[in-house]
């Protein structure tokens, strides 16, 4: 993101922050630890509530600011392109630009609140989770397993291995029929259809996102795994490569 932002600083191009897989997650800037939505390099840090995130309003999402100017328009946006003024009276209201009906529901931020009281406990559930899987797979040469890199704490949205290329599928499916559901994240964005045609990308345009598709699997990973249910896919995996 430090990098991002000097080129943003050079060019005037401002930063949206893709935070959608990593709220709770932090790192190190002017020597302390800041946490992500803090928007120190990015001038838009957003969220996302699906119920596959760590926390959920069961849909939406969050956008975070330091900005006066851009937190006022999104909020006008939000709400029809509404517009009060204090020089007017107070039933007064005017449309200064067209806006959307972009409100999340009462109902949804009182799930969304008190999952957010949650939201260390489910990520230190995880981090432990993680460790588990990482260190009954560290010593089996056919997986990479995923790590943190210095001076950052991550939040664990995904666990996902890598694999040599030719036994991923033989992997998944094996899991699959024990009743362990895997997913491959992500297919990259060139090889989607939408992006072939519009930009005219082909496969081989970016060999390392294409050498990670290939042998990228993630496990199961989420706050209510139980004990019994981790080492029961540590088992499986194991077995699958002796
Ligand atoms: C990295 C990333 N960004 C953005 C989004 C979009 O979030 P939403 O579906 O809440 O709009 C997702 C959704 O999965 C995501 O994974």
């Amino acid at each position: 993101m430090e990098a991002y932002s000097r080129i943003s600083a050079r060019y005037g191009i401002p930063i949206v922050e893709d935070a959608a897989h990593a709220l709770g997650a932090a790192y190190e800037h002017r020597g302390a630890q800041v946490r992500i939505g803090s928007c120190v390099h990015a001038d838009i840090s957003i969220m996302s509530f699906h119920p596959i995130k760590h926390i959920t309003t069961g849909e939406g999402g969050a956008l975070l600011t330091n900005n006066k100017r851009i937190y006022e328009r999104a909020r006008r946006l939000r709400h029809h392109g509404i517009v009060k003024r204090a020089s007017q009276p107070r039933w007064f209201y005017d449309i200064a630009e067209l806006g959307y009906n972009y409100r999340i529901t009462d109902f949804q931020c009182a799930l969304g609140r008190s999952q957010l009281s949650r939201l260390d406990q489910f990520c230190k559930t995880r981090k432990a989770l993680v460790r588990n899987y990482n260190s009954n797979f560290q010593h089996i040469p056919e997986i990479s397993i995923p790590y943190e890199r210095p001076g950052t704490t991550s939040s664990h949205h995904l666990y996902v291995i890598q694999v040599p290329h030719t036994k991923r599928q033989a992997l998944y499916d094996y899991l699959f029929r024990l009743g362990i559901g895997t997913q491959v994240n992500y297919i990259p964005v060139h090889l989607l259809s939408y992006y072939r045609k519009k930009f005219g990308y082909r496969p081989g345009d970016f060999p390392n996102a294409e050498r990670y598709y290939r042998r990228c699997l993630s496990l199961p990973l989420f706050p209510g795994l139980s004990e019994a249910s981790q080492n029961f896919i540590v088992k499986q995996v194991k077995k699958f490569f002796q």
